[in-house]
């Protein structure tokens, strides 16, 4: 199997806060993948939880005394306002109990011809493609068009070239954890960059509001409806009580920035680990050929493609997308024998985690036969756990295992010596510099 370089560096303090302003990974020192949980104080005072057990009880048995952190706030809020990713407890709540309707999986069902599409587009950019490919790109335009079509069906006065400037622009001005936020410069103090994408962000608001007015105004039913008809009829089973215009769009800002980039990098990451494993690459291309034949996958497939599903899983494992979360510790308590105190930062790496020595056997090589048997349920966590778990996991998992099937069946993926991306935490887990690879037609 592929030895897959970890990225971490063990460093000092100093050194730590100001790699932090580069890659945030950088602050997790190589000792932590042997040990359960880290504990320091860079500012404040922060500890990194990589133990199954711990992971459980601030996700899942005291999830209300570990609501987000503030610096997810600050970094999101201009972005997705007070949406379902950021809220707390009952404005967080009647959120989700009113949209998680739009994700059962009938409805994600239905959205299958909107992925299998943008498989298809996918394919005809490759083969159009001459010399070596930027595949993060290929992948960002093609989920980008996916949840373009599924929020606003594509349509009326939403312009989305605009909005996909604005998303990126904003992630690669303001994202990165800024020195201050770690050394915990209060929120009010301005951080450059992030006044700048201030104006992006009111911009791209304006955008998708004139796209939810034309909306509002055109009755027309469509079938299947997409997140922007459901979530106009949603209304929280409890108390009846719907969405406001301003809830509507931040939410559907919210399945933009978090569903698009997220898929994207799964699949970029799970080519770049075909290119670098042949003989997985043509073991997943050969059942991907033999359920399609000539076909572009389908949401019916999603059951006939164990290894492709296997390899997607092993790219989540060890490159998640969110990396690392957050939380603020509301009250003292104990994790892993450690005295937390109210303030106190509590981590979730989750790229330490999935490569955790004491969980995981061989963790950096790529091997998406482990995958056969379940992992410990709390040692993988690419969509987190407990009743913030992402809304969009079954989503994702069957567009990325569409578009990688559809590709593999087609595609050869081969790597480009020298041309290794780097893994680097700007919010979410990206190849600085792109991942490069040469493709050629089967
Ligand atoms: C939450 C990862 C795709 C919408 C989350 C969380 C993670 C995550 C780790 C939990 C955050 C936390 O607990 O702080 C991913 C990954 C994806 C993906 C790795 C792709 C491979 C999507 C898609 C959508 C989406 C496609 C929507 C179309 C959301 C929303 C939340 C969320 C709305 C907040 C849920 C809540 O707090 O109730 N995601 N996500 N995600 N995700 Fe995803």
């Amino acid at each position: 199997p592929v030895k897959v370089t970890l990225q971490t560096k063990p460093l000092g303090v100093w050194q730590t806060a100001m790699a932090a302003r580069r890659n945030v990974l950088e602050i997790v020192p190589r000792l932590a993948l042997h040990q359960p949980i880290v504990s320091g104080k860079v500012g404040m005072r922060f500890h990194m939880v990589m133990d199954p057990e711990s992971l459980r009880h601030v996700l899942k048995d005291r999830v209300e005394d570990f609501p987000k952190s503030i610096t997810t706030k600050l970094i999101l809020n201009p972005a997705i306002g007070d949406s379902m990713f950021v809220a707390e407890g009952a404005h967080w709540r009647w959120q989700r109990r009113a949209a998680a309707p739009a994700f059962a999986h009938r409805h994600v069902q239905a959205l299958g011809p909107v992925m299998s599409a943008a498989a298809e587009a996918s394919c005809r950019r490759f083969a159009a493609a001459s010399g070596p490919v930027d595949v993060f790109e290929e992948t960002v335009s093609a989920t980008f068009d996916v949840i373009s079509d599924v929020t606003f069906s594509g349509g009326t006065g939403f312009d989305r070239d605009a909005v996909h400037h604005m998303i990126d622009t904003y992630i690669a001005q303001t994202a990165k954890v800024s020195l201050l936020d770690i050394v915990g410069v209060p929120a009010w103090v301005p951080r450059p960059g992030r006044l700048f994408s201030g104006t992006k962000m009111a911009e791209m608001r304006r955008i998708a509001d004139q796209a939810i007015a034309s909306r509002a105004a055109d009755a027309k039913t469509r079938t299947p409806p997409d997140l922007l008809d459901l979530l106009l009829d949603a209304a929280d089973p409890e108390t009846g009580r719907t969405m406001t215009r301003t809830e509507l769009r931040d939410n559907l800002l919210t399945f933009i920035v978090a569903g698009h980039e997220t898929t994207a990098l799964t699949l970029a990451w799970a080519l770049y680990l075909c290119a670098f494993d042949p003989t997985v690459q043509e073991a997943a291309a050969s059942e991907a050929q033999s359920v399609l034949g000539d076909r572009i996958a389908t949401a019916e497939d999603m059951g006939k493609l164990p290894l492709v599903t296997r390899v997607v899983n092993e790219a989540l494992r060890l490159y998640p997308p969110a990396a690392l979360l957050s939380r603020t510790a509301l009250v003292a308590d104990r994790l892993c024998g450690r005295e937390i105190l109210p303030g106190d930062l509590v981590i979730l790496p989750f790229y330490a985690l999935h490569r955790n020595r004491l969980l995981w056997d061989r963790p950096d090589a790529f091997d998406p036969s482990r995958f056969m048997t379940p992992p410990d349920r709390y040692a993988f966590l690419p969509f987190g756990a407990g009743p913030r778990i992402c809304i969009g996991a079954s989503f994702a998992l069957q567009e990325a295992v569409i578009i990688l099937a559809t590709l593999l069946a087609r595609f050869r993926f081969a790597a480009i010596p020298g041309r290794d991306p780097e893994p680097r935490m700007i919010l979410t887990l990206r190849p600085h510099g792109g991942v490069w690879l040469n493709v050629h037609r089967r």
